[in-house]
């Protein structure tokens, strides 16, 4: 997984190529580099960073590259772009190539020297070869292509001419038309400050940019037309707006993305269902988000509803019914969960997406996609998307119980009222911040926090533990509250802190019970409740809205999300960019 873009026109391409690589490095930033070209390829290229870059190369067509490393370490050697033996041509790729290993052997014993251990080099050898047979770049490009097998989103450049050429399979590509000037890139932001006409490239397109002319083809070459549109993300949408960071510049987006979550659900007549059985399948945080959405359609439909990890879910042999199979992935890159989902299809199984990015991997997978309207998130640590997943879970839910009338007009209308009243609630929930973040200070030198909660707070405990453990690097758990005293009692001594969610609703008294039974063994509990009494019973309390049972778990997941904020900020953690991690997993 990582960040592509390339670049053509009257400026200086390593200016664009950088700033558009920072925009990008959600993708990934182990290693950054540029390759710029007219007469001759210029490339300068390191580990580390994309703001390691100085940068000095003149020219005004080039490709640039954020590395999250796959194949091979993550080093210099092995950072992009790719020159060859020649030198005459620098290539950018982000994928996985899974036929290299026999193309490389191909490749050495015709006499190619490798200068790293990455699959993607591969492909600049290939270009090598296919140009000398024929002396035409465009060429050489479509019969290079034709060897590979797997992922991929390439760029390429060759020495004395100004043109980018570039293909996309089952990784993003998207093409921006400026004026005199054009861009690709594997995400809008990269050069949104340029232009917000866009086209987005299809699995299996080839595109071919020149400062003045932007050309797409099939993979046989046969050219194709596409459509330009226009995007309303201001540029300043990808730009921090004067937070600290991403992370809580996306926190407090929230009341946006469900209004513009909700404003598009809306506006669309969403006919679907009946299904007797739902199956929801994500990772990490969109894996949470369905725990929530299977609650809320249980609760509300009473259709059973089991939620699967992408990863375990494609081991699961082919059971007798097909449930409605629901996919769930900001990103849309999620192997896993790409992966599933076309084994769900090939199963019979109805499949829907949801997702946050237009054009992403996941929409050529299933039948029908929601689109969440979260903007981009640039923080790896995703907060904006999960709650925009949950409100399109939500209405998802509404919708199947609308069509087939299992929810009465009454019924659905008071929960069309709660949605529209979410955003509302979530400011309220924000107005917190200064408390919970004072009650960081207690979690900052902790080695171990436990969430709990039971119902709908039990999915927000364990996005609760998430967000504390991939930004603060605290070890964190969380519990179905009742499974305290079957077995994790025993890690509660002295100090242990313990976040419990309590909600006034039918688990209330019992959750009192479980702060109970956790303070007898020492523990430090911080509540977070609207309700006054749990003072009585917990150490602190963070305040949160009155809220219905059902739209309770969207405030809570915001104090969640800033417990773990403003305790990673004072463990002085790189909050947007935590170690290990990346914003899109293409890999399986
Ligand atoms: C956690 C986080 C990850 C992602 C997971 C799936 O903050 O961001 O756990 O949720 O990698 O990613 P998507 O939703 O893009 O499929």
């Amino acid at each position: 997984m990582c960040g592509i873009i390339g670049y053509c026109g009257p400026r200086q391409a390593a200016d664009i190529l950088i700033e558009g690589l920072k925009r990008l490095e959600y993708r990934g930033y182990d290693s950054a580099g540029i390759a710029v070209g007219n007469h001759e390829i210029k490339l300068e290229k390191r580990q580390g960073y994309v703001s390691l870059l100085r940068g000095k190369l003149e020219g005004n067509v080039g490709i640039g590259h954020t590395r999250w490393a796959t194949h091979g370490a993550p080093d210099d050697r092995n950072s992009h772009p790719f020159t060859g033996c020649s030198g005459e041509f620098a290539i950018v790729h982000n994928g996985i190539m899974e036929n290299y290993k026999e193309l490389k052997q191909e490749l050495l014993s015709r006499g190619h020297r490798f200068s790293s251990d990455t699959d993607s080099e591969v492909f600049v050898h290939i270009l090598e070869e296919e140009y000398e047979k024929t002396g035409d770049f465009r060429e050489a490009f479509f019969d290079s292509v034709s060897k590979l097998e797997g992922s991929f989103a390439i760029l390429a450049i060759h020495r004395g001419e100004e043109k980018i050429m570039g293909i996309k399979k089952d990784s993003p590509l998207i093409v921006g038309k400026g004026n005199g000037e054009n861009f690709a890139a594997s995400d809008i932001p990269a050069f949104l400050p340029y232009t917000s006409e866009i086209a987005i490239m299809k699995d299996g397109e080839v595109c071919e940019i020149e400062r003045s002319s932007i050309r797409f083809y099939d993979m046989r070459g046969t050219p194709v037309e596409k459509k330009f549109r226009f995007v309303d993300w201001s540029p300043d949408a990808a730009e921090k707006a004067g937070y600290e960071h991403f992370m809580l510049k996306e926190i407090f987006e929230q009341p946006m993305a469900i209004e513009n979550t909700i404003h598009s659900l809306f506006s669309r007549d969403f006919q679907i269902g009946p299904y007797p059985k739902i199956d929801i399948i994500g990772c990490g945080t969109s894996y949470n988000a369905g725990m929530l959405g299977k609650y809320f359609i249980e609760k509300t439909l009473g259709i059973p509803v089991q939620v699967h990890y992408a990863s375990e879910y494609r081991l699961r042999p082919p059971i007798r019914e097909n449930p409605m199979s629901v996919f769930i992935t900001q990103s849309g890159e999620t192997a896993d969960t790409i992966a599933a989902a076309k084994l769900a299809r090939s199963r019979g199984c109805p499949t829907l997406a949801i997702t946050n990015v237009i054009g992403s991997s996941i929409t050529n997978s299933v039948e029908h996609v929601i689109h969440t309207s979260a903007g981009p998130e640039v923080g790896v640590a995703a907060t904006k998307t999960f709650i925009a997943q949950v409100t399109a879970l939500y209405y998802l839910g509404m919708s199947v119980g609308r069509s087939a009338s299992m929810l009465s007009e009454k019924t659905y209308s008071g929960l069309m009222d709660g949605m529209r009243r979410l955003p509302r609630l979530i400011e309220a929930a924000l107005e917190s911040e200064q408390r919970i973040s004072s009650v960081s200070r207690l979690l900052k030198d902790s080695n171990s926090i436990f969430y709990i909660g039971r119902g709908f707070n039990y999915p927000v405990s364990m996005e609760g533990a998430l967000k504390m453990k991939e930004i603060s690097y605290i070890h964190a758990e969380a519990y179905p509250a009742g499974e305290l005293k079957h077995g994790p009692l025993a890690l509660i001594s002295g100090g242990t802190p313990v976040i419990a969610i309590v909600s006034r609703d039918e688990t209330y008294d019992k959750m009192l019970s479980n702060i109970r039974e956790v303070s007898a063994r020492g523990a430090t509990v911080i509540a977070i409740s609207h309700e006054e009494e749990v003072d009585d019973y917990a150490d602190y309390r963070i305040e949160v809205p009155e809220a219905d049972d059902l739209f309770s778990p969207f405030a809570n997941t915001v104090v969640v999300q800033l417990l773990a904020y403003h305790t990673a900020r004072l463990r002085g953690c790189e909050i947007d960019k935590p170690r290990n991690l990346a914003k899109s997993v293409t890999v399986e």
